[in-house]
């Protein structure tokens, strides 16, 4: 299976916010690498780190919206706080059972995770943020 790949078209036109889903994807790749050998160890603690930079990332892309404007940032939180919780799912599954999440099943779930949240909501605020000062950069 290939690797998730960023690619331009997923630009939210913030270089910061799309710096930081590109360490996303990376992430993903690497939980799928760990996967695909035999330490749980090492998936736990990928998976950990995709869970802090989830978490970081939501955090300041949410700091920006406000200072922007974005009219639909309490939803928005809202799917934010959603992912957080299907990957703590993900995590534990993994964790009560090691077999039990393949490291095919994690990429595509985490896959369609990031990339259906970029396209479906990322993308609806660049018109909002791009062009106007990050707070965070
Ligand atoms: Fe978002
Ligand atoms: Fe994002």
């Amino acid at each position: 299976m290939a690797y998730l790949e960023w690619t331009e078209n997923l630009s939210v036109g913030v270089k910061r916010m799309d710096d930081h889903h590109k360490k996303l994807v990376d992430l993903i790749n690497m939980l799928f690498d760990a996967m695909s050998g035999d330490a749980t160890r090492a998936v736990d603690t990928v998976l950990s780190d995709l869970l802090d930079y989830t978490r970081y990332h939501f955090g300041e892309e949410e700091k920006l919206l406000a200072a922007c404007g974005y009219p639909d940032l309490e939803e928005h939180q809202g799917v934010h706080r959603g992912m957080v919780k299907e990957v703590l799912d993900m995590r534990q599954r993994y964790l009560d059972n090691p077999v039990s999440v393949s490291p095919n099943e994690a990429l595509d779930f985490l896959s369609k995770w990031l990339m259906r949240h970029i396209i479906g909501k990322d993308l609806r605020y660049r018109s909002y943020a791009e062009g106007q000062p990050d707070p965070g950069a």
